[in-house]
């Protein structure tokens, strides 16, 4: 034989060079696993919120990719060197900022296996674990939650559920579906409307605490969206819904689509439901209900009652990616009627249909989201809803809330501080009582000491510090230590010039 082609002998060595095989993976699989377990373990050591500057990285890194392979180890040493240095730590002990994202172990292995089954389950053919372990993990979370029967797929159910992406993404899937089944509806009663001409005339509605994701999802769907008032205890009511249609319906407009929070973003407010839900129902409005951080803590059975009323929803999500230990992304949404959806989002092109699709027997997901692709996410509930079981998740839920009811109480014995809405779950909001200017400079100084990470809401134009509880492995001590470094904080605040005993007193 002569010698190889240089061309072979370059690829050879390019191929040896670049792939990693079985045995390779084996020994970084386990070192980055140690890498990760060591992370985790160690979090709590960590400066929660990083030190860097904009553009840091770019400074760090080449401006092209590198031509030639280089090794796992140099890889490595730059996530400490060039990421770690900028990575805000969302499952430190001491992060109490936004909502939580979820993060357990039995998770990160499912995402594991998710990414090596590395399947693309569009429809049921394309693999068909992948939707059906995704109709039987809804169906599971579902019974968890007790929703109603209506909303599980079962064996011929007409409702069922799906996992979304984001609670965003489900709230824009329920408002395009609930645009075209109104539309649908006008035009069999009055063919000569055009599309445009009613698209003119919908109006959506939502509390003025809805999550600004709700009004993203108007702009999308290119539909007016009308904030609600709410009222005192920040929950969308009865009698300011009813009296926005009557004043729209009037004017000739067309409403068709309302959301109801259950734990709003800025304060943990529930609207009414049992007075929102009847009035979309006579009035023939889609409902959709976002609960996306509350959710998860319908599983405990002394807090469902604050899903009461979901009866009268069209589409009702959460996610676990928040709150049920599932890390992201997972976002679980459920509908009364799948046809809502798979009727108005249905396009068959040759190259996706299957010998099964018009079975009635299976599910096929491309239908019912606005991506085609998707990942085996149901592997993730699948492994956390085993390993920890029910009464695990609601032991997990319930430390959580017991840890708000504490730092409430904290805040509660120091007379400078007050409580701004009514702790529910995992959210406390507090402030100094005085101005806006005292409790935006107690925030600035708590968030450049970077000890503890939080961060504000607004709430009738009083500024207000959010304290989330956030992260799986956080104690009591950690939120005394938190309260502790916040008392401090406010001290010093109180100490400057210009703020003192006259601010409190306002
Ligand atoms: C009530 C509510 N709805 C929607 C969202 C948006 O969630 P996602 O990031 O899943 O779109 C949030 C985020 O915190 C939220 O609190």
């Amino acid at each position: 034989m002569g010698p190889a082609h240089p061309a072979t002998t370059g690829l050879l060595r390019l191929r040896r060079a670049v792939t990693m095989n079985a045995s390779e993976f084996r020994r970084r699989g386990k070192e980055m696993v140690d890498y990760v377990a060591d992370y985790l373990e160690g979090i709590e050591g960590r400066q929660v919120f990083p030190d860097v500057d904009p553009g840091y990285l770019r400074r760090l890194i080449p401006t092209t990719a590198p031509q030639e392979p280089e090794t796992f180890e140099d890889i490595i040493k730059d996530v400490e060197k060039i990421i770690m240095p900028g990575v805000t730590h969302w499952h430190s002990p001491y992060f109490f900022a936004y909502f939580p994202t979820a993060s357990s172990y039995p998770a990160m292995l499912a995402d594991m296996l998710c990414g090596a089954i590395g399947c693309i389950g569009f429809s049921w053919a394309a693999s068909p674990a992948c939707t059906e372990l995704e109709t039987v993990m809804m169906d599971w979370l579902g019974k968890m939650l007790q929703l109603p029967e209506a909303f599980l797929a079962g064996e011929a159910g007409e409702g069922g559920g799906v996992i979304q992406g984001t609670a965003s993404e489900a709230t824009l899937v329920a408002l395009l579906a609930a645009r075209t089944k109104v539309t649908r509806r006008l035009q069999a009663a009055s063919p000569e409307l055009t599309q445009a001409a009613i698209m003119e005339k919908l109006v959506a509605y939502a509390s003025d605490q809805a999550h600004s994701s709700v009004e993203r999802a108007g702009l999308i769907g290119g539909v007016r969206l009308k904030a609600i008032p709410s009222d005192d205890k920040f929950a969308m009511r009865a009698s300011a819904l009813q009296e926005a249609l009557e004043r729209d319906k009037a004017a000739g407009l067309i409403p068709f689509f309302v959301v109801a929070t259950l734990g709003t973003t800025s304060c943990c407010s529930f609207d009414n439901l049992l007075e929102v839900g009847p009035i979309c129902h006579e009035e023939g409005l889609w409902l959709h209900v976002d609960a996306a951080y509350a959710g998860s803590a319908f599983i405990c059975p002394e807090f469902r009652h604050l899903l009461n009323g979901v009866e009268f929803a069209d589409s009702f999500n959460f996610n676990p990616h928040k709150w049920l230990l599932v890390n992201f992304d997972c976002s679980a949404m459920w509908v009364k009627k799948r046809t809502d959806l798979t009727g108005a989002f249905r396009l068959d092109p040759v190259y996706l249909r299957h010998s099964h699709q018009d079975s009635g027997l299976i599910t096929d997901y491309r239908h019912w989201q606005l991506p085609l692709g998707r990942r085996f996410r149901s592997l993730k509930m699948w492994f956390v809803f085993r390993m920890y079981g029910v009464k695990g998740l609601q032991a997990y839920i319930r430390k959580h809330v017991q840890l708000s009811h504490a730092f409430e109480a904290l805040v509660r014995q120091d007379t400078r501080f007050e409580i701004c809405a009514e702790v529910t779950l995992g959210l406390v909001c507090f402030r100094l009582k005085g101005s806006n200017k005292l409790n935006e400079a107690l925030l600035e100084s708590i968030n450049s000491a970077k000890k503890i990470h939080l961060v504000p809401c607004s709430l009738r134009d009083q500024f207000v510090l959010r304290f989330a509880i956030c992260s799986r492995t956080v104690e009591l001590a950690h939120v005394q230590r938190a309260w502790e470094h916040i008392q401090e904080m406010a001290a010093k605040v109180l100490r400057a010039p210009g703020e003192g005993k006259a601010e409190i007193k306002n």
